[in-house]
């Protein structure tokens, strides 16, 4: 059978009708297809740091389990000896969340006041990154967040490392 012989028998009120709807389905995903694309783009748009990276939540986790490790660690445990760990990681949660635009209040000092007397080196320094870098990369949080996180936590290098 040759399909191009086929006709449709459709009165002129009927063709209209038929149009109606092939342009009214293809109006109606247009539509969705855009809302779908702007919905996209607001949550890129205002979604903060702190949001992608996953909230108080993550940042605490991350915050307590980095403390944990380079306050045992044979390379970087010496300046840990005597300080109250409790305090100081949710001190560190805080900090971590306010450099990610989070809603916590950072009540503690600058990092050049609180690492003045601690002598950190350079090493130390990097070590406690790399951790930190190891814990976020635990998390479900795009890499682009974990990436701009330790990108704002760059600069403190030259207030905290005082010993390289
Ligand atoms: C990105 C790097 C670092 C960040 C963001 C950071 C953040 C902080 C924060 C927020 C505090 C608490 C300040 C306060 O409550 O007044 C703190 C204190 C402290 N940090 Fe760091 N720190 C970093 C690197 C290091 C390194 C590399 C070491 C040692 C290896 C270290 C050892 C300490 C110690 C021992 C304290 C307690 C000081 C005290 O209470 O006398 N920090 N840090």
């Amino acid at each position: 059978m040759n399909l191009s012989n086929l006709r449709f028998n459709l009165t002129p009120e009927k063709k209209r009708h038929v149009m109606a709807m092939v342009v009214g389905t293809a109006v109606s995903w247009s539509v969705a297809g855009l809302m779908a694309c702007s919905s996209a783009l607001h949550a890129q748009k205002t979604d903060s740091l702190y949001q992608q990276l996953g909230g108080v939540a993550v940042i605490t986790q991350v915050s307590d389990r980095t403390m944990d490790r380079v306050a045992t660690d044979p390379r970087t445990k010496r300046t840990f000896e005597g300080i109250k760990l409790g305090y100081l990681k949710q001190s560190v949660a805080a900090y971590l969340c306010k450099v990610a635009d989070g809603p916590c209040a950072y009540e503690g000092e600058t990092m050049a006041n609180s690492h003045a007397d601690l002598k950190i080196t350079g090493s130390e320094f990097d070590l406690m990154v790399e951790t930190l870098r190891e814990e976020i990369n635990q998390t479900q949080a795009p890499n682009s967040a974990k990436n701009e996180l330790l990108r704002r936590l760059a600069p403190t290098r030259r207030d905290i490392v005082k010993n390289s």
